[in-house]
C-alpha cells in the first residue's frame, strides 16, 4: 500500500478547509485529534487537526508516525511575522525551523533582575548529559526542510496570488510575542522570518523516526510593520498547500 501524505494545521480555520478537499473522506479521533484520511488525485492524503501549541503537535506527529506511516509530513498554519520585509498573506517555506522557547537564563544572584536579552539558547537533544550544565547545549538546533517537499513547494509558488512566497527560518514555541524588540532580538538571533507554535515540535519528531517534513506557514499578522491580524490567511495558505501536495505527488 502507498504511504500517505500527512498535512498538519492546529485550529480548526487552518485545517478543515484542505479536509474538505479530500475525496473519499474518513475521520478518524484519537485523543483530542482528528484525522481526516482520503486521497488527493487519487494519492492518499491524511489531514490531521493537531490543535494549537508544542505539546499537541509532538503528540499528533508521533501518534500519526506510528498509525499512519506517512511519506512526508507538512505541516501548515498561520503565523506572525518578525521580518519587516514580510507583509500579511506572505508565505515562509521552513527551509529551517527551530525552537524558540527553549532557553538557559544567564547567572544571576538574588536582586540582580530578570534579563531575557541575556538568555542563552538551549539544545535539549545536544547531549544525555545535563542541558543546564553542557557547554555543547547553548547551542540554536534548526531542522532543515525536506528537499523534495521544498522543491516541490517552489514549483507552485506562481499558485500563490495573494502574496509572495519565500523560504525562510521559522521560529516556535509556546508564546505569542508582542514586543517588537523581543521580535527583533529574535529575528537578529535566530534568523526567524516568522513565529508560530508548531513547526519546531513537529519537525523534532518528524527527525526522531527520519521521515521528511516540511514547514509552511502564511504571515496572518506582523508587528513589526504593523500588519494586522488576518484570519482569512488561513485559507489561503490551505489553497497553496493544496497545490504543493499535488504537486509532489505528480513528481513521485
Ligand atoms: N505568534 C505565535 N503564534 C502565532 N500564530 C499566528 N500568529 C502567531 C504569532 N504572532 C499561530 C500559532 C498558533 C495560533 C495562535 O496561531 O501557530 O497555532
Amino acid at each position: 500500500e502507498k504511504q500517505p501524505i500527512l498535512v498538519q494545521g492546529p485550529m480548526p480555520i487552518e485545517a478543515e478547509e484542505f479536509a474538505e478537499r479530500l475525496d473519499d473522506v474518513e475521520e478518524e479521533k484519537s485523543g483530542n485529534f482528528v484525522f481526516y484520511i482520503g486521497t488527493v488525485d487519487d494519492y492518499p492524503v491524511i489531514v490531521a487537526k493537531t490543535g494549537k501549541g508544542m505539546e499537541n503537535t509532538a503528540a499528533a506527529t508521533t501518534l500519526a508516525i506510528e498509525k499512519y506511516d506517512p511519506i512526508a509530513i507538512i505541516n501548515q498554519g498561520t503565523s506572525g511575522g518578525h521580518d519587516p520585509e514580510l507583509n500579511v498573506y506572505d508565505i515562509v517555506l521552513g527551509e529551517r525551523v527551530t525552537n524558540i522557547g527553549a532557553l538557559k537564563t544567564d547567572d544571576r544572584d538574588e536582586g540582580e533582575g530578570i534579563e531575557p536579552t541575556d538568555w542563552i539558547p538551549m539544545d535539549l537533544m545536544a547531549s544525555e548529559g545535563s542541558a543546564g550544565e553542557d557547554p555543547d547545549a547553548e547551542n540554536i538546533r534548526y531542522y532543515d526542510g525536506d528537499k523534495d517537499l521544498l522543491e516541490a513547494a517552489q514549483a507552485v509558488k506562481g499558485s500563490h496570488e495573494e502574496g509572495k512566497v519565500v523560504e525562510g527560518t521559522i521560529g516556535s514555541a509556546d508564546l505569542w510575542n508582542n514586543e517588537v524588540d523581543r521580535i527583533n532580538w529574535f529575528h537578529e538571533n535566530y534568523e526567524t522570518s516568522v513565529e508560530e507554535m508548531e513547526g519546531a515540535a513537529g519537525a523534532q519528531m518528524a527527525d526522531a523516526y527520519d521521515v521528511p517534513y516540511l514547514g509552511i506557514r502564511i504571515l496572518s499578522n506582523n508587528k513589526t510593520n504593523d500588519g494586522e491580524y488576518d484570519p482569512d490567511t488561513a485559507q489561503a495558505n490551505q489553497e497553496y498547500v493544496y497545490e504543493v501536495v499535488r504537486e509532489y505527488i505528480s513528481s513521485m
